[in-house]
């Protein structure tokens, strides 16, 4: 019989580095050889892995935590910004709790902290508020929201964006405190809003959900408040301002 490639042992063993690496590799003896061929198949698998979490995340676009200003960003209590970017937070099952003015950032923050939670291979799912409750909605009807709801129970953190643009029809809300009441305590969550706490009645509709909602949310949490201007407007008022500039030179 005979013996198959070293091409297809590989493809059979899963080690798809391996055929274009093996040359590569210095000799110097055969354990450093093997820990050095290993070593590359073991990088790339990382990648791959984190690549992957990273899709499974949904996350609306790239950001990256050294792309952040923090200057709209005021910390309330102890919490630093190394406490939230060295993901501690996640271990200890904390919340994030970002608040403020529109386009400072706040999806920006928890994109981005999310992408480096999934380079340190934990599960995040990012959902915009309404896309969430419109999954649990559907979901619901279909009589398969129990396993939606264990889905989302086992990622280490939930991210919520966009809490308070739209209000939320009432078996919405109650399935969104669902997935807050499941997640307190066993997971983080992240959730942004442009509302203040004392206005979230107006999209959740009761008071007494909106309270109990809080309650678990800002219990083990940090609150970050955002203010300022918004980067998106300042985008726009640099170019009018640039094109302005590039008109007069060219009239001049
Ligand atoms: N503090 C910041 N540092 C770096 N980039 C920022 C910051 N704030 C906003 N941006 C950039 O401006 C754009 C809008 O930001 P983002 O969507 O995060 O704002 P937002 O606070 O979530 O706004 P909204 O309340 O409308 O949802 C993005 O491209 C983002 O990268
Ligand atoms: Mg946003």
């Amino acid at each position: 019989m005979t013996k198959p490639s070293l091409k297809q042992q590989c493809k059979d063993l899963k080690l798809a580095q391996i055929p274009g690496a093996y040359l590569e590799i210095a000799w110097e003896n055969p354990e450093q050889y093997l820990t050095d061929l290993f070593a590359v198949e073991l990088k790339a698998r990382q990648i791959s892995r984190v690549r992957t979490l990273i899709k499974k995340a949904g996350f609306p676009a790239h950001k990256a935590l050294e792309d952040f200003d923090w200057d709209p960003v005021s910390l309330a209590g102890e919490t630093s910004i190394s406490d939230l970017t060295g993901l501690e937070f996640i271990n200890r099952k904390e919340n994030i709790l970002a608040v403020g003015a529109v386009g400072t950032g706040k999806t920006h923050l928890a994109t981005a902290l999310g992408i480096k939670a999934c380079s340190q291979r934990k599960s995040v799912r990012f959902y915009r508020c309404l896309d969430l409750v419109n999954i649990l909605l559907e979901h619901h009807r279909q009589g398969r929201l129990g396993a939606t709801m264990a889905l989302l129970g086992k990622c280490d953190l939930l991210i919520i964006d966009e809490l308070g643009f739209v209000p939320l029809h009432r078996d919405g809300a109650e399935l969104l405190f669902n997935v807050v009441a499941q997640a307190y305590e066993h997971q983080s969550v992240i959730v942004t809003s442009n509302l203040e706490f004392g206005q979230w009645n107006s999209v959740l509709g009761d008071n007494r959900l909106t309270a109990a909602m809080i309650d678990r949310l800002v219990h083990h949490a940090h609150i970050l408040a955002f203010d300022g201007e918004s980067y998106r407007l300042r985008k726009a008022l640099s170019g009018l301002t640039q094109g302005q500039n590039e008109r007069e030179a060219l009239r001049s």
